[in-house]
């Protein structure tokens, strides 16, 4: 017979949660683990392909990528603001080969130059005067990374 314990169904579900956390993050690369050669990147952040309509969503989204803050993107038209602040990325893969756009999105500067204002979207290398909860995250996670990218690499 299954007793019912206090309690008992919280720990079991935050176990499961950590089992399944720790596995989904076994293929992870960390901010702080990413390599850079030759201004690409070439694994995967997240240990899985990125899916390009997930990457849309990510990329339009002000609380997420927010691009279209500073970027054009016809493919968005449906979209109201585009900004002009960084270049349209109107066929940006054509231009860019898959591993150097994951550098790019993960930290423009890399690529670019210290001063670039495109923020580093995967990075701790976040500037001075940061907000203290935000200290040691980054904007994207792994995975929302290679969606952008997946996303970026349809702009033909
Ligand atoms: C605050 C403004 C800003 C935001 C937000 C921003 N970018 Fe940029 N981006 C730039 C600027 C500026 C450049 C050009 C490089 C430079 O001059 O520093 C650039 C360059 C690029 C390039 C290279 C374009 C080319 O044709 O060479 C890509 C790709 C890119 N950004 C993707 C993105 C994606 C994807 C996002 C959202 C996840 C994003 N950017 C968010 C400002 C921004």
């Amino acid at each position: 017979m299954f007793l019912r314990v206090p309690g008992m169904v919280g720990t079991t579900m935050g176990i499961a949660m950590i089992i399944t956390t720790t596995l989904a993050l076994a293929d992870v690369t960390l901010p702080d683990e990413v390599v850079v050669e030759n201004l690409r990147i070439e694994k995967s952040l997240s240990g899985s392909p990125g899916d390009a309509a997930q990457g849309r969503k990510t990329f339009a989204d002000r609380s997420l990528g927010n691009c279209l803050a500073c970027h054009l993107n016809s493919d968005l038209s449906d979209e109201l603001f585009h900004g002009n602040v960084g270049p349209s990325l109107d066929g940006v893969a054509t231009r860019w080969k898959p591993e150097q756009l994951r550098t790019i999105v993960v930290n423009a500067k890399k690529v670019f130059t210290e001063r670039t204002i495109m923020p580093g979207f995967y990075s701790l290398d976040v500037g001075e005067d940061v907000r203290e909860d935000l200290i040691g995250k980054t904007i994207l996670t792994a995975q929302q990374v290679e969606d952008v990218v997946a996303y970026l690499n349809t702009l033909e």
